[in-house]
């Protein structure tokens, strides 16, 4: 594994990889790997030759009453389960490295960022995208590889990469999770036992959401009321939101149709962690009703417990 700290020598490193021919495949992450993270270099290792993984806790998509300090952090433990995994290059600079004192530039994306996290981060996805262009910038990527888990930062990223015609592929991968449906993530170390217990209610909030949804309920609000009356069946759930939206463009449509892909969307506190998860569902079409294609965000999960 070679690790990488300065962006002229990942540049560098970058450049002569793609005169070699290879193609270079970027991981970004805050680190404290999971195997979410892991499955995204195996997956990654598919579509190129060299597997970049950036791991960089990055400030500006912290808001100041959030965890950017108390963050989780092992970088010995990290290398040693990203080489296991096949990856070959490990981008890991310091916060001046990316923000030296005099740096100045933000990027903001209109539009998806607003709603959902958007809303309840306001500037979130504004150091997501300046952050997710310095790291493309710096390791000149063929494809980036993201976790459909943080599905909004998915969307943005791919509006990102487009507007500013960006020359690579987005690649989005299912959510993986634990063995009661937990999704996979370095937050969830703040949870108390009692609260990771308690804390599959986010999968199974979104689990009868798809039952009443393959029962025919195409009504937005209905649908969002069966997750809130789920959710609240525990005092200790904060709910930011628990929405269904288009999956595309998170229009809010007073009901579904045939044919649209609809995304469930939930933020919730469990006593101090805000933990995150989604999962899409699609409808039939009229003339293709195969009930095999019906969900897709849950049965596409690969569940892998540690
Ligand atoms: O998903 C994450 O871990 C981060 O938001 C990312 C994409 C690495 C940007 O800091």
């Amino acid at each position: 594994l070679k690790i990488i700290k300065n962006i002229k020598e990942m540049q560098a490193t970058s450049e002569k990889i793609r005169t070699e021919g290879k193609k270079i495949v970027l991981v970004p992450t805050m680190g404290y790997l999971h195997n979410g993270h892991l499955s995204l270099i195996r997956q990654g290792k598919e579509h190129g030759d060299v597997a970049n993984m950036s791991l960089f806790v990055n400030p500006t998509q912290f808001a100041p009453n959030e965890d950017f300090e108390k963050y989780p952090r092992n970088f010995e433990k990290d290398c040693f389960s990203a080489e296991k995994s096949g990856c070959d290059i490990l981008f890991a600079p310091e916060a001046s490295e990316m923000y030296p004192s005099d740096y100045a530039s933000f990027i903001n994306i209109g539009g998806i960022t607003k709603k959902f996290e958007g809303a309840f981060r306001p500037n979130h996805f504004k150091g997501v995208a300046t952050v997710v262009a310095k790291l493309f910038n710096a390791t000149k990527p063929h494809f980036a590889i993201f976790g459909q888990k943080d599905y909004q930062q998915s969307l943005v990223v791919k509006r990102l990469a487009e507007d500013l015609n960006f020359d690579l592929t987005i690649i989005v991968a299912p959510t993986v999770r634990e063995a009661d449906g937990l999704a996979m993530s370095s937050r969830n170390v703040y949870l108390s036992p009692e609260e990771r217990s308690k804390a599959t209610i986010l999968f199974t909030a979104m689990e009868e959401a798809i039952e009443a949804i393959q029962a025919g309920e195409r009504r937005r609000k209905v649908i969002n009321a069966i997750m809130h009356n789920h959710l609240r069946k525990l005092p200790e759930i904060k709910i930011d939101y628990a929405s269904a939206a288009d999956a595309s463009n998170f229009d809010e449509p007073e009901e579904f149709v045939q044919g649209q892909l609809i995304v469930l969307l939930l933020a919730v506190y469990l006593g101090k962690t805000r933990l995150i998860d989604n999962a899409l569902v699609s409808l039939p079409s009229a003339i293709s009703s195969k009930p095999k294609s019906f969900i897709d965000g849950l049965e596409h999960i690969e569940r892998q417990s540690d």
